[in-house]
């Protein structure tokens, strides 16, 4: 009779199982491959040979109805489980969602990209220059050697004697004409650094540079573009206005004004009252740089400008402070959403 008690206590402690985690183990001690029904069949090779047979139909039967027992305990418990998984699960639809912060472009990535699709669309490709630079490719080749006044012009900061952070994008000019014959159409956008930190300076920030090199450039094909660019940028009413002015890789050299904005030309505070707002330099390029990267002067001619993209931002969007624009108050960001 070893094989009712067993079944008894097998299923006794099967029904007590609350889980099927549990249900699992009872059913390894029984039915495993060293459990006791199995323990059974294994001590079936110590009975006489003719009692083998009939033992052996005993232990089976009982298999059976124990594997029967466990499928139907299990089937129960998985159920019961799943049912209780989805349960706990529940969500309530009618809870507000949690919505994600929405973020913005920087109003200096803004005014970036707004150039860098205007000046595209007239055909100018984007060059990026490396950010250290050599004397060489900042100054010299500028035609600014080393006891040239106009360094001082762009207070530098040095990393060793030869290299330093460029001071102005006007170094990928001749980067750019060293890898490329004319004809020339490039915009050069990136950061530029000088020793330099007031209201409206700021040790590091963005410049735009233009090169066209050409055969018959002139002065008048530079106005044109930037009267385009004015209109563009600021408004459809906004003229261009040129000055002399020096630089060492331009001549002649220009201050280029566009007419304020905010008062249409008429004088106001932020134009302090001449109309006017200086927002770029430029001119024609100086033979000497031409020379200086093997480009025939006889046979070609460019201009150049470079602007500064946070001063085009706070034309743009009114404001006082450079500062605003590395501080990372989003309160600040927030409002240059489209
Ligand atoms: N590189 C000049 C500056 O940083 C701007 C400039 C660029 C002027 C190209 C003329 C031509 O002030």
């Amino acid at each position: 009779m070893e094989d009712l008690d067993l079944l008894q206590e097998a299923a006794s402690e099967a029904e007590a199982a609350k889980d099927s985690r549990t249900l699992y183990e009872v059913k390894m001690k029984f039915l495993g491959r060293t459990g006791k029904v199995t323990g059974l069949l294994k001590s079936m090779k110590e009975l006489a040979a003719e009692a083998r047979p009939a033992f052996g139909k005993r232990v089976n039967a009982l298999r059976e109805a124990l594997e029967e027992k466990f499928a139907a305990l299990e089937e129960k418990l998985k159920r019961k489980e799943l049912e209780e998984k989805l349960a706990g699960e529940q969500i309530d639809v009618t809870l507000p969602g949690r919505r994600a912060k929405e973020g913005a472009l920087h109003p200096v990535t803004r005014v970036k990209d707004k150039l860098i699709d205007l000046f595209s669309g007239m055909g100018f490709e984007v060059f990026e220059g490396p950010e250290i630079e050599n004397e060489y490719y900042n100054f010299t080749a500028l035609n600014t050697p080393a006891d040239h006044p106009a360094r001082d012009m762009q207070d530098t900061f040095y990393l060793t004697e030869e290299f330093l952070l460029r001071t102005q994008t006007s170094a990928g000019q001749i980067r750019v004409m060293e890898q490329k014959k004319p004809p020339i159409k490039i915009l050069s956008p990136g950061r530029v650094f000088r020793s330099d930190d007031d209201a409206t300076h700021s040790p590091m920030f963005h410049q735009m540079e233009g090169l066209v090199v050409d055969k018959g450039i002139t002065l008048c094909d530079l106005q044109g573009m930037l009267d385009e660019f004015a209109k563009k940028m600021f408004s459809e009413t906004s003229k261009t206005r040129l000055r002399p002015s020096y630089f060492p890789f331009t001549e002649p050299s220009v201050e280029v004004d566009v007419s304020c904005a905010a008062c249409g030309g008429k004088g106001c505070s932020l134009c302090k009252g001449t109309g006017w707002i200086e927002v770029l330099g430029a001119g024609m390029v100086n033979r000497r740089v031409l020379e200086n990267c093997s480009v025939d002067p006889d046979v070609y001619s460019g201009f150049a400008f470079g602007m500064g993209i946070e001063r085009i931002a706070m034309l743009k969007y009114g404001l006082g402070n450079i500062k605003l624009l590395t501080e990372n108050d989003t309160r600040f960001l927030e409002q240059f959403k489209d």
